[in-house]
């Protein structure tokens, strides 16, 4: 963790960029998803927990609006009402227009930003941001959120103005969050099962950048449906992907092109691989919990191809280095890697992992450790 507190960071550039205090803040963390990749948004399971790394938002009343983050100190301003324009403030123009939509946003604000949460790593830092300026903006207009319309504000915002058409995995977790516990999220039914999870998980970032709105995510979102369709051609009766039944899969193979037939086969073993995961979190059996995060990767690696060389060789060699399991989490195409091994081997893992990492890709990963920590909360402001 950095030596200053993301609060401290946030109230002293506030005071600094806007000669004023903050009257209202909240702060919401980053995540981890253990199993359940590209699930959401097709109606299947995800298993995240929450890291101890948090993004803090702090808002005041202004005219116009503007804002501030620790990234670069700089005072921009932005107009919610206007298209995105590639910039961070563009998750906080769509939340405040989705919350202006629902009466529950100010005229206008001063807002500062600072994080922890590494951004671009496949973390989440854009729900982060997003959940913690929904809560902090509709406190400044004086209205309390469910946690239930945080997650809805946050997803429409990047989903409908940012233009990600990500599922509702990471608001939902990002909000429901308990410190120590893991969450089995249905995405179809919108159930949030906490499960006990005091595990710590090494993070191993690949350094390589990915950027959702970048084609690959919503090219892949496409696919889903176009081979959801192909199932319904060929008379399978699912209201989404991951209700294809697994029985019906050989055949499916004549009823698509190759490549839809393996988005569609990792959708559906993805699920019930997360949900055999959740029953083997939740009895502690580690080992076998490590073989599904395994299988999750190669399905990622070759029937989803959403994983990258970086992110195969830290899997690769944390498994050679004595890991339970490992894989590559978030969307992919980039971002970090997770490792759960057995306590005593936490250390060489790490080293041993490091040292292949700098051999074979010709620089070192950033690697630190996660305990699942609590969702959003507010923050003192002032
Ligand atoms: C991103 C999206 C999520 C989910 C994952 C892939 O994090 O925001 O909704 O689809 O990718 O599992």
């Amino acid at each position: 963790m950095p030596p200053t507190s993301p609060l401290r960071l946030a109230s002293s550039l506030f005071e600094a960029s806007f000669a004023s205090r903050p009257a209202a803040g909240a702060s919401a963390p980053g995540r981890v998803n253990l199993l359940g990749e590209h699930t959401d948004y097709n109606g299947g399971p995800v298993l995240p927990f929450a890291l101890p790394q948090r993004t803090v938002v702090l808002a005041g009343p202004g005219e116009g609006w503007q804002a501030v983050s620790g990234v670069d100190s700089a005072v921009v301003s932005f107009d919610p009402t206007a298209a995105p324009e590639g910039r961070w403030t563009d998750y906080l123009a769509g939340v405040i227009r989705v919350l202006d939509g629902m009466r529950a946003a100010p005229p206008g604000g001063r807002i500062a930003v600072a994080s922890t949460v590494p951004a671009g790593a496949g973390l989440s830092s854009s729900a982060a941001l997003s959940v913690a300026a929904a809560r902090a903006v509709s406190h400044l207009a004086g209205r309390r959120l469910s946690r239930e319309a945080l997650v809805e504000v946050a997803f429409h915002a990047e989903h409908d103005v940012v233009g990600v058409q990500c599922g509702r995995m990471d608001q939902m977790i990002v909000v429901h969050a308990a410190a120590r516990h893991a969450a089995l999220i249905e995405t179809a039914e919108g159930s949030v099962t906490p499960i006990p999870f005091d595990q710590p998980v090494l993070v191993f970032e690949t350094g390589v950048a990915h950027r959702l709105a970048d084609g690959e995510y919503n090219r892949r979102r496409g696919e889903c449906r176009a081979a959801l369709a192909a199932c319904r051609v060929a008379g399978v009766e699912a209201v989404d992907l991951a209700g294809v039944p697994e029985s019906e899969l050989e055949r499916l193979r004549a009823a698509m092109p190759a490549v839809l037939h393996r988005r569609l086969t990792h959708v559906v073993r993805e699920s019930a691989r997360t949900r055999a995961a959740a029953m083997a979190l939740s009895v502690r059996d580690y080992p076998k919990f490590g073989e599904y995060l395994v299988e999750g990767h190669r399905s990622i690696r070759d029937d989803f191809e959403s994983s990258c060389g970086e992110a195969d060789r830290l899997v690769e060699s944390a498994m050679r280095h004595g890991a339970w399991g490992a894989r590559l989490t978030g969307a992919g195409w980039g971002g970090a890697v997770l490792v759960m091994a057995p306590p005593d081997r936490l250390a060489s893992l790490t080293s041993g992992v490091s040292a292949d990492f700098r051999r074979e890709v010709g620089r070192g990963p950033t690697v630190w450790t996660a305990r699942a920590s609590g969702g959003v909360r507010g923050e003192r402001a002032g």
